[in-house]
């Protein structure tokens, strides 16, 4: 409600409607990509010029995935948190939380659905080498999927969007850290972009972990790592105004 508003008074702002770009991390990353797949159904706003994805949590249909078996116990942000949160944010409380964990809280057909999106076959092999045992598909009880069945609305797991939806998508730069559980919800939205033909810049931090981006100059911390992330991310949102100034220069 706030983007649209925004946007249908941007002139209010004195913002250049050609040049609006949204941006989040982690819990935003995934606030920033439902935003962008509302407005990309809007004929009636301005087109977003980018959206900027730093390791977002993009579903919440399997907590089992590579990254998430890999890294369930490297700071800042555990596997168990990392479902407790959504569940907090979809009901205002965590239960349900083990059946969450252990992949029985959507029933199998469903899953069978959307494995075409969410799946560890879609994860390139080079990133799952670091100790993945794939799992059996779990089956759930209709109690247990009625308190959590909004999971597969794209509004809560962007990653679930309709391809019609994907492809209307603006320009995107995704972030992604190998030492972060949510590795693969940005992996596998990458992919979807790709497939529908959307252009994406993706950048790996080959040593970042979940949060390293904030912890750049905060309270003492500096990571390398973080620091690359960070002058990545600001080069892609200068960019446009590069190639403008490359314009203008030839
Ligand atoms: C958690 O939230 C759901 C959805 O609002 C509700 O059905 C359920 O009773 C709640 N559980 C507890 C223990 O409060």
């Amino acid at each position: 409600s706030a983007t649209i508003h925004f946007m249908k008074n941007i002139e209010h702002y004195d913002v250049d409607p050609g040049n609006v770009i949204v941006c989040g991390d982690s819990a935003g990353g995934n606030l920033a990509a439902a935003v962008s797949q509302t407005l990309a159904g809007r004929s009636d706003l301005p087109k977003l010029r980018a959206q900027i994805l730093i390791y977002p949590g993009l579903q919440a249909l399997d907590f089992n995935l590579p990254s998430y078996q890999q890294n369930r116990g490297v700071p800042l942000l555990f596997r168990e948190r990392a479902a407790f949160y959504v569940l907090q944010y979809l009901n205002g409380n965590a239960s349900n939380l083990d059946e969450v964990l252990e992949g029985s809280h959507i029933p199998i057909d469903i899953k069978l659905n959307y494995r075409k999106w969410v799946s560890p076959d879609n994860i390139p092999e080079k990133f799952k080498v670091r100790g993945y045992k794939p799992r059996v598909l779990l089956d759930c009880t209709t109690e247990i999927y009625e308190t959590v069945k909004r999971f597969c609305e794209p509004n809560l797991c962007p990653l679930l969007a309709e391809d019609a939806i994907i492809q209307q998508l603006p320009e995107s730069f995704i972030l992604t850290c190998e030492y972060d559980v949510l590795r693969d919800d940005g992996l596998l939205y990458k992919k979807r972009l790709e497939d529908n033909g959307a252009q994406v810049t993706w950048y790996h931090l080959e040593d970042g972990f979940h949060g390293i981006i904030s912890l750049n100059d905060y309270c003492g911390f500096l990571f390398p790592a973080g620091k690359r992330g960070l002058d990545r991310t600001v080069k892609f949102l200068k960019r446009p105004i590069n190639q403008l100034s490359l314009c203008f220069s030839h």
